[in-house]
C-alpha cells in the first residue's frame, strides 16, 4: 500500500515496451482516463465483495456530482466501537508487533522480504530494511497497537502483517486526522483465503479506538475508488547492472558502452550551496515544505517534529539535501529521497537492487527545465500506484 507500494519495474525503462503486462498500464496516467476506461471495460463487471461493503467511493458513483464531499460515515461514540478483535480462522491469532524488539522487527523483515510486493514478471521483490521499517512505522504520535501481525497459534510463526500510522491530511481546505495504512502482506501460502479483509477491518477498528475515522492508502491495484494516481519515472544510475538483471533493456540502436556514457553522472553538482540537511535546518525546511504542499488539493501537513522524523538523514533509510544561499545563508530549496532495495530473484550474479525514491521536496527552479543534465534521462515507466481514501468522499479533480 503506501507510496511506497508499486513494484520494482522489470522491463520498465523503455518507453516503447509492451505495456500489456500490467493492466493499469493500458490506461493513460490520469485518473479521469482510468475511471473512464474502467467504466467502458469489462473490469466493470468485476465484483469487490469486500470493498463494496466499505465506506469508500464506489465505482458506480463516479461522476455523480450530487454526492457531497466529506466523511462517508460519521464518527460513533468510542464506547460503541467493537471492543474485541475480529475473529481470525481458528489456527491463527493476532499479535502486536513491537518494532523496538530486534526479534520482532526481524520477523517482520523476514515476512516482507519473502512475501511483499513483486513486479509483474517476478524478477524483483521489495526488500525494506529493518531500519526503514522502524523509521516508517514510528513517526511522532504513532500507535504500537496499529502494527498488527497474525501468527500461527501452534508455531507462533508470523504469517501476515498490516500497519497504520497517524497523519494529518489536508483535503482541499480541511485538515483531517487520518491513518495511513501500509505494509499489508499475507504469506504466499495463505493467499486468496480472504485474510486481507479481516486484517483491514481489524486495523480500522483499532484506528477508530483512537477516535480517528478516515484513512488513506495506496495500492498497485485498482480498487474502489482511487482519488489520484502516481506514475513512476526511473533514472538509470548503473545501466550495466540494470540491463543484466532485466530491470531495463538496451534500446534498439543503443550499445552498452553508449548507455554507460549516456547515464554517467557529472563528478560534481552544479547547484551552489547544496549540502546535507542538518537538525538546525528543520524550521526552514518545514516552512518550505508547507508552502510547497499548499499548491496540492490533497497533501499531508507537517510540523517541525514530523520534518525532523521524516527528513533528517539516516544512512540507507532517508537522505535530504538543502540549498543554502552563500550570501544570505537562507535555505532556499531542499529535496529528499529514501532508500528502497529490492531482492533480485533467481539471478546468479546479483541479489540486491538498490533504488533511491524521490520523497519530499521544495525546489524553486522548474525541475523539468533544470540545468541538471540528468533530468532528460528520466524514463516514464508502466508502473503507477493509486491513492485511495477510506470514509472520505471526493469528487475527482
Ligand atoms: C495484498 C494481499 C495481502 C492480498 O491478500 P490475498 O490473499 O491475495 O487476498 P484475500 O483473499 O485475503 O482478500 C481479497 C480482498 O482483498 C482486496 N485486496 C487485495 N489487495 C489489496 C490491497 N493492496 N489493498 C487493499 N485491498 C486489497 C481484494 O480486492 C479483495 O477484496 P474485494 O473482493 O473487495 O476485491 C496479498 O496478495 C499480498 O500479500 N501481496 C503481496 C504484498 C502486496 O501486494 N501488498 C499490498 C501492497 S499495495
Amino acid at each position: 500500500m503506501a507510496d511506497k507500494d508499486s513494484s520494482s519495474g522489470s522491463n520498465s525503462q523503455n518507453p516503447d515496451q509492451d505495456s500489456s503486462v500490467n493492466p493499469l498500464s493500458n490506461f493513460q496516467n490520469t485518473l479521469e482516463n482510468i475511471v473512464q476506461k474502467f467504466q467502458g471495460s469489462n473490469l466493470n463487471n468485476q465484483q469487490h465483495k469486500f470493498w463494496e461493503t466499505q465506506p469508500v467511493g464506489q465505482f458506480k458513483d463516479v461522476g455523480n456530482s450530487s454526492l457531497p464531499e466529506g466523511p462517508i460515515e460519521p464518527p460513533i461514540p468510542l464506547s460503541e466501537v467493537k471492543q474485541e478483535p475480529y475473529n481470525l480462522p481458528s489456527l491463527y491469532e493476532w499479535t502486536v508487533c513491537d518494532m523496538d524488539s530486534d526479534e520482532v522487527c526481524n520477523e517482520v523483515y523476514v515476512l516482507l522480504t519473502n512475501n511483499y510486493v513483486e513486479d509483474d514478471d517476478n524478477l524483483f521483490r521489495f526488500n525494506y530494511s529493518k531500519e526503514f521499517l522502524r523509521w516508517g512505522l514510528s513517526p511522532p504520535g504513532y500507535f504500537r497497537s496499529w502494527h498488527i501481525g497474525v501468527r500461527v497459534k501452534a508455531s507462533k510463526k508470523l504469517v501476515a502483517f498490516i500497519t497504520g500510522i497517524p497523519v494529518k491530511l489536508r483535503v482541499r481546505d480541511e485538515v483531517v486526522r487520518m491513518a495511513e495504512v501500509n505494509f499489508l502482506c499475507v504469506h504466499k501460502k495463505l493467499r486468496s483465503k480472504r485474510l486481507a479483509p479481516v486484517m483491514i477491518k481489524e486495523v480500522t477498528r483499532r484506528i477508530h479506538l483512537e477516535n480517528i475515522w478516515q484513512a488513506a492508502y495506496t495500492a498497485g491495484v485498482l480498487l474502489p475508488t482511487p482519488i489520484t494516481t502516481c506514475q513512476y519515472w526511473h533514472r538509470t544510475l548503473h545501466p550495466k547492472k540494470l540491463i543484466d538483471v532485466g530491470f531495463s533493456r538496451l534500446g534498439e540502436r543503443m550499445t552498452m558502452s553508449r548507455a554507460i556514457k549516456l547515464y554517467r553522472l557529472p563528478s560534481s553538482t552544479a547547484t551552489v550551496g547544496l549540502r546535507k540537511m542538518e537538525l538546525r535546518d528543520v524550521p526552514a525546511v518545514t516552512r518550505l515544505l508547507r508552502n510547497y504542499l499548499s499548491r496540492f488539493v490533497v497533501a499531508p501537513v507537517f510540523d517541525d517534529d514530523e520534518v525532523d522524523h521524516w527528513l533528517l538523514p539516516q544512512e540507507d533509510v532517508v537522505d535530504s539535501y538543502v540549498v543554502e544561499s552563500p550570501d544570505t545563508h537562507e535555505i532556499t530549496d531542499f529535496f529528499s529521497f529514501y532508500t528502497l532495495p529490492s531482492s533480485i530473484l533467481n539471478n546468479p550474479n546479483y541479489s540486491i537492487l538498490k533504488a533511491a525514491l524521490y520523497f519530499l521536496q521544495c525546489l524553486h527552479y522548474d525541475s523539468t527545465a533544470s540545468a541538471d543534465p540528468g533530468c532528460s534521462y528520466y524514463c516514464k515507466t508502466n508502473l503507477m500506484f493509486l491513492m485511495h481514501l477510506i470514509s472520505w468522499k471526493m469528487s475527482h479533480f
